[in-house]
């Protein structure tokens, strides 16, 4: 309700015609892909980020400025899994059967908290997703797309002292902590209207 009414100010939300369920995630995500490929055509990139995700805009695009060439195409990054595998309980919220996917393990793939990628690639795993067989866990499914496509995510993290800029981790809010962060997980809509605020004061002392 909040977001209709927010969209009768700012216009600013799509709406699809399905049911939008966990199960559903993989359709929804393509149906993004497929939007995007279709109105963005002039976009460099797009993020995919979960509804309880602080984003840190400017660091954002500091970072994709500094990007070189490598990252104008065949470009996706966010907090790389490298070691994922199908949860065979049934009792997992992830429980996957061999049938609907018989490896045992997932090819790498960024986790779907938030995600940043090369506009070229909507389109690509749009196309792709005409051939691989959808899974439920849409960040796997965008993973097994990539796959497809023979393309790897980027890691995104620094050394020195080490970080994932894709916080996948709730961090308690500090905002010199945060403003080294692409993303950090965890937070209401009312916590992130406020923690915004404080940010955009706060950062610039850091
Ligand atoms: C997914 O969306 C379709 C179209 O609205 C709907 O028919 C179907 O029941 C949904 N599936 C699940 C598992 O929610």
């Amino acid at each position: 309700e909040l977001a209709l009414a927010l969209n009768e100010v700012h216009q600013d939300i799509v709406y699809v015609d399905f049911i939008d369920t966990y199960q559903n995630l993989t359709v929804k995500t393509m149906m993004i892909m497929n939007w995007l490929a279709t109105y963005c055509p002039s976009a460099r990139y797009a993020m995919k980020v979960d509804a309880d995700i602080f984003v840190n805009v400017p660091y954002l695009v500091r970072y994709l400025q500094n990007q070189g060439e490598s990252s104008q195409k065949d470009f996706i990054t966010g907090s790389v899994i490298n070691d994922g595998c199908p949860r065979r309980n049934q009792r997992s919220k992830w429980y996957l059967s061999k049938e609907a996917y018989p490896e045992s393990r997932f090819p790498p793939y960024v986790s779907g908290a938030g995600y940043v990628f090369s506009i070229d690639l909507a389109k690509k795993i749009s196309w792709a997703s005409r051939y691989v067989r959808p899974i439920p866990m849409e960040d796997v499914y965008v993973g097994l797309c990539l796959h497809f496509l023979d393309v790897q995510p980027v890691f995104s993290r620094t050394f020195l002292p080490y970080r994932n800029l894709f916080e996948i981790r709730h961090l308690e809010y500090d905002a010199c902590t945060y403003a080294q962060r692409i993303i950090v997980t965890g937070f209401t809509p009312s916590q992130l209207l406020n923690i915004w605020t404080d940010f955009q004061k706060d950062r610039l002392a850091c």
